[in-house]
């Protein structure tokens, strides 16, 4: 009998777990009786689209112990997406191009019968474009920043928390030999959702998050009230996308070509500055930066990462294309990616983690 082929890509920025569900999909494949064939495609679509096409075949060896590799053996990118592909012209200036009706064509040539798509919500807008045109495709939900609105979790999240958090327990026994404030910026795009973890399970005493712009006058009440009742430090976690009341994010324009989303970083160096000669103490700010995405996928992240992969290999198997995999209330099941992506998850007023950051008495900036 003539094997089913799936492609596999990973799009967008990395995350640990990616080759934690690069695996499970293979295995679960191998072990649905050998009528599958599953090959990952390198860089995103890239792969596909380049030439020669630059193409993985995947197996139950080649995927062997992949579970606790960081990274993703198929390589990504988060630039170049298909729909608006980047093309120089003879002068040396850059226009795009829509390359998804050759993309489509390229893979009916391979003979893919479904392709996974394990990505955020920039490369599920690209999976919904594409199942539009026709494609068999699956959607498998990944970032560490947990954006994702249809789903309580993305696979990567809770290692990029540990990393922050075990790099604030580091800040704090510093901060605490030299009296100083320390001010840890964290990754997490337009949501809070690694700030406030992290903050909470660092013991952080101020955090502060894109959803709540903060007053900087609370800030500095908050750290002078500390340091007059005799604690001479204090620990803030502030997200990348964190702003003043009246102000904005700090953002810059990328300069890479096909690089679409604003640069975020730098709002813990502003906050520094804010409150240098406001506070007693002296400030030093270390921005973790993309050390939260990189390394080994926490136990937590592993098993989530698998059951995805199974999952996505089943909405295949039951042909249920235009599928994203979601996880809610410890059940796995899938939503329309077109629904997965309409709406952007951010942390709300009534979050019971919001409630019990601030009954710890950790300072929201509000
Ligand atoms: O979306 C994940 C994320 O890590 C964000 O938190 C961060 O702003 C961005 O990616 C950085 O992306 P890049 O890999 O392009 O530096």
């Amino acid at each position: 009998m003539k094997k089913k082929r799936i492609l596999i890509l990973t799009g967008g920025g990395d995350c640990p777990g990616l080759n934690t569900v690069i695996r499970a999909i293979v295995r679960a494949a191998h072990n649905a009786h050998s009528n599958w064939e599953v090959i990952g495609s390198m860089r995103a679509f890239h792969g596909i689209l380049e030439t020669p096409q630059d193409i993985l075949p995947l197996n139950t060896h080649s995927v062997a112990g992949l579970q606790v590799k960081g990274g993703t053996i198929l390589e990504t990118t988060n630039k170049g997406k298909p729909t608006e592909f980047p093309v120089q012209n003879d002068d040396g200036t850059w226009t795009t191009i829509d390359r998804s009706d050759e993309l489509i064509e390229k893979l009916q040539r391979l003979s893919i019968y479904a392709v996974i798509n394990i990505g955020g919500d920039g490369s599920q807008n690209i999976s919904q474009h594409l199942y539009k045109k026709g494609l068999n495709i699956i959607g498998v939900p990944k970032t560490i920043d947990n954006d994702l609105s249809s789903t309580e979790f993305t696979f990567g999240f809770q290692t990029a928390v540990e990393t922050a958090t075990t790099s604030v327990d580091k800040l704090v026994s510093t901060a605490e030999s030299h009296n100083r404030v320390m001010i840890a910026e964290v990754m997490g795009r337009d949501a809070g959702w690694i700030a406030l973890y992290t903050a909470v399970a660092a013991g952080a005493e101020i955090a502060l998050i894109p959803e709540i712009p903060y007053d900087i006058n609370k800030i500095i009440a908050k750290l002078n009230n500390r340091i007059i009742n005799g604690r001479g430090f204090a620990n803030i976690v502030v997200a990348e996308g964190a702003r003043p009341k009246e102000g904005v994010a700090v953002q810059s324009v990328s300069d890479e070509i096909g690089y679409e989303n604003p640069v975020l970083g730098g709002i813990g160096h502003k906050l520094m500055a804010d409150l240098k000669g406001k506070i007693s103490a002296d400030i030093r700010v270390t921005i973790l930066g993309h050390i939260q995405r990189g390394g080994t996928p926490i136990a937590f992240d592993r098993v989530l990462a698998t059951q995805f992969g199974v999952r996505a290999f089943e909405l295949v198997q039951a042909g249920k294309f235009g599928h994203m995999v979601t996880y809610n209330k410890s059940k796995f099941s899938s939503i329309p990616i077109k629904k997965a992506v309409s709406t952007y998850k951010s942390i709300e007023p009534d979050n019971y983690l919001l409630h019990t950051a601030r009954n710890m008495g950790i300072c929201m900036g509000d």
